[in-house]
């Protein structure tokens, strides 16, 4: 029986196992996007939590954890300006996936975004092709709002963007 998943902000520490969770350069991309440098790096992790650090917060970063056990990551890209929130870089440990870890966490996640501000419009990108992650975010209300096709070159790949989001009454 798993013990309790609890949040917490994400630090370098507590990320110290993500790289090993993305064995290849294209899980690496469907996590993170094509900008990253296969294999994950602490410069790289390093560079996005300074992005929570400025004021107001350009970024926030969760870890999910189990017993003291890193087991989930998420981000969220906040557009002050806009009022616009982008859940990115959401990532659950291999270790850890089908156990229903995806949900409580992000609504954990989406508790402690509400705590920091305002922000009536909650989107996502997701390629086509992540079907696991597409059946989660439609169960969880978010609607798709069109494709960003040949958006992302992977190797020799080119992959399709699906854009979701939902907008929130508060
Ligand atoms: C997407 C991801 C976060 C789901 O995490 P998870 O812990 O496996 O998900 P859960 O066990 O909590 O399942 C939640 C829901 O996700 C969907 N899901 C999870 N695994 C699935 C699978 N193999 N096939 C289809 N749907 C699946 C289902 O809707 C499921 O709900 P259900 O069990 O009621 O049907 C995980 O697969 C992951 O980390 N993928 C790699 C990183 C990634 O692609 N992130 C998303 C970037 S946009």
């Amino acid at each position: 029986m798993p013990g309790q998943l609890r949040i917490a902000p994400a630090t370098i520490e507590r990320l110290a196992s993500l790289p090993s969770w993305f064995s290849t350069p294209e899980a690496l991309a469907q996590w993170g996007g094509s900008g990253l440098s296969f294999p994950l790096d602490t410069d790289q992790i390093e560079a996005m939590l300074a992005e929570t650090r400025t004021s107001p917060p350009l970024r926030l970063a969760f870890v999910g954890l189990i017993e003291g056990e890193t087991v989930a990551h998420a981000q969220v890209a906040l557009d002050w300006t806009d009022g616009v929130a982008r859940l990115a870089r959401f990532v659950v440990s291999p270790a850890h996936r089908g156990q229903g870890l995806a949900r409580p966490f992000l609504a954990d996640v989406f508790a402690r975004l509400d705590a920091v501000g305002d922000f009536p419009r909650l989107e996502l990108n997701v390629y086509t092709f992540n079907t696991s992650a597409i059946a989660l975010y439609e169960s969880l209300g978010f609607v798709r709002e069109g494709i960003r096709r040949s958006s992302v070159k992977v190797g020799n790949a080119r992959w399709d963007t699906a854009i979701y989001a939902i907008i929130r009454e508060r």
